[in-house]
């Protein structure tokens, strides 16, 4: 029997043991525009009190950072994503969106999970259409980013 050689994607705790990878992720340098280091975004998570941090693990290795927020309307946000430069491409992206999705559409009081972007940022806007989301006509950031909701099947 052959055995299955993909890789495993997780979402994991942000952790004594692995903040520093976390710490270490990096972009593409034509992507600088599009996300903070993920320093700030630790530091969001640590000191205030809307967002929780995941780690994206390939392998059990951390290639990706992503957190997430309940608003007023329950709704729940998706900010702060990055996969390292260099493990874009492969798929870890899409992987770990479909699993935040998954684990918010278990969740009975969620009405919809929301994210917000840049409209240059075609690689994030595309990766967002194809997994259900709906640009809604909100901006974020003073007009600069473009809001997308995706709504789970009940
Ligand atoms: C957006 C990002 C998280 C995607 O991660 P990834 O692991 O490379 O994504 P995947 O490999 O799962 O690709 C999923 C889809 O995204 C799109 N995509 C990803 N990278 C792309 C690129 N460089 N150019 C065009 N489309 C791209 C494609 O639609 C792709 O689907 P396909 O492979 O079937 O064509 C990653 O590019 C990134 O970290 N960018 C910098 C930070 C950022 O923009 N974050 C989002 C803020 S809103």
């Amino acid at each position: 029997m052959s055995e299955d050689l993909s890789p495993v994607i997780r979402l994991e705790p942000v952790t004594a043991d692995n903040w520093r990878q976390c710490a270490a992720l990096r972009v593409r340098p034509e992507q600088s525009d599009f996300a903070m280091p993920v320093t700030y975004y630790l530091c969001l998570c640590a000191y205030g009190t809307t967002w929780q941090p995941l780690a994206i693990t390939r392998d059990d290795k951390v290639v990706g950072f992503v957190m997430w927020g309940v608003d007023d309307d329950r709704s729940r946000w998706i900010g702060g994503f990055v996969v390292d430069a260099d493990a874009q491409r492969g798929g870890v992206g899409r992987a770990a969106l479909r699993q935040l999705l998954d684990r918010f559409a278990a969740e009975p009081d969620c009405p919809n999970v929301a994210l917000s972007y840049p409209p240059e940022n075609t690689a994030a806007r595309a990766l967002y259409a194809s997994l259900g989301f709906v640009e809604t006509g909100e901006t974020e950031d003073d007009g600069a980013e473009l809001v997308a909701r995706w709504t789970p099947a009940r």
